[in-house]
């Protein structure tokens, strides 16, 4: 069944659990995340990201529609998210389209700046009724030196955190606390001390990204310390691309993607299956 990502966040937070975020490219992605959530029977947020919505030339509606369509016929309750997104034009797209909640990165931007294009997603993002998620980036030490809000050695400062939280009314906050985007082996190390500053410091959930690189005692000990939502995107296209790669390297005849398709998919839900016992276990 569709439902609002408020409602799984905040289940998940009554319960001492965290939710997950999958990322979906493709169809076979919603299919094997939501197959995925329903071995282990538990929720699940399919995000869809900017750059995805690039792959598919612009448009959101035929992936979120897609979608959307797979989440109602879920037998686990599943919300849909718009992730990563930097196009105030693209974020308009989110209304009409099946998500209820978005991600607004200005990240990349120097702090008051983030706080005025956030702000302005944020009162947008209310007036359409949608949760909104947003990410503070962190000077990481070095003088003049901006990081991105997940390169490693970024760190979400708690006292910068409750200013912004105030000044954008956001709904949920990303934090840079040891994570990476796009990782390919588990090995970052989470700031547990830190997370549980910002929980302690912000009212609003905490949200993990480049979770695929994290391993498993790591993210459940940050979710222990204080994170809700959990975003997870590589983790499925090293299982789904390491399927096709083996299937194909073992077959030169095959013309019909569906047969390397359905391992692919097959192994992405086995993924999401097993991070999702770490998660909402
Ligand atoms: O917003 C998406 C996530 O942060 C995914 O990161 O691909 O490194 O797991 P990941
Ligand atoms: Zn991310």
């Amino acid at each position: 069944t569709l439902r609002s990502t408020d409602e799984l966040i905040t289940e998940a937070r009554a319960g001492g659990r965290a939710v997950a975020a999958f990322n979906v490219i493709t169809l076979e992605h919603a299919e094997g995340i939501v197959a995925g959530a329903e071995q282990v029977g538990v929720p699940v947020i399919l995000q869809i990201s900017e750059n995805a919505v690039k792959f598919h030339g612009g448009s959101l509606l035929p992936i979120a529609r897609a979608s959307a369509a797979v989440a109602q016929s879920a037998g686990v309750p599943v919300s849909l998210h718009l992730d990563h997104v930097e196009d105030e034009a693209l974020l308009r797209q989110a209304a009409d389209a099946g998500f209820s909640s978005v991600m607004f990165d200005a990240s990349h931007a120097e702090y008051a700046e983030n706080v005025e294009a956030t702000r302005r997603a944020a009162e947008w993002a209310h007036r359409n009724g949608l949760l909104i998620e947003a990410e503070l980036g962190q000077v990481g030490g070095k003088d003049g030196v901006h990081l991105g809000a997940h390169e490693p050695g970024a760190r979400t400062d708690p006292d910068e955190a409750v200013a912004y939280v105030a000044a954008t009314g956001v709904d949920a906050l990303a934090v840079a606390v040891g994570s990476s985007h796009a990782m390919t082996t588990r090995t970052a190390g989470l700031d547990f001390e830190l997370i549980e500053r910002l929980r302690d410091a912000v009212a609003i959930p905490l949200v993990l990204h480049g979770s695929s690189g994290v391993p498993d005692e790591a993210l459940a000990a940050g979710i222990r310390a204080g994170i809700v939502k959990v975003n997870i995107g590589t983790a499925l296209n090293l299982a789904y691309t390491g399927a096709v790669r083996s299937f194909l390297d073992a077959d030169a005849k095959t013309v019909d993607p569906r047969k390397f398709l359905k391992p692919a998919r097959a192994a992405l839900a086995e993924t999401v299956a097993q991070m999702l016992a770490v998660v909402s276990g």
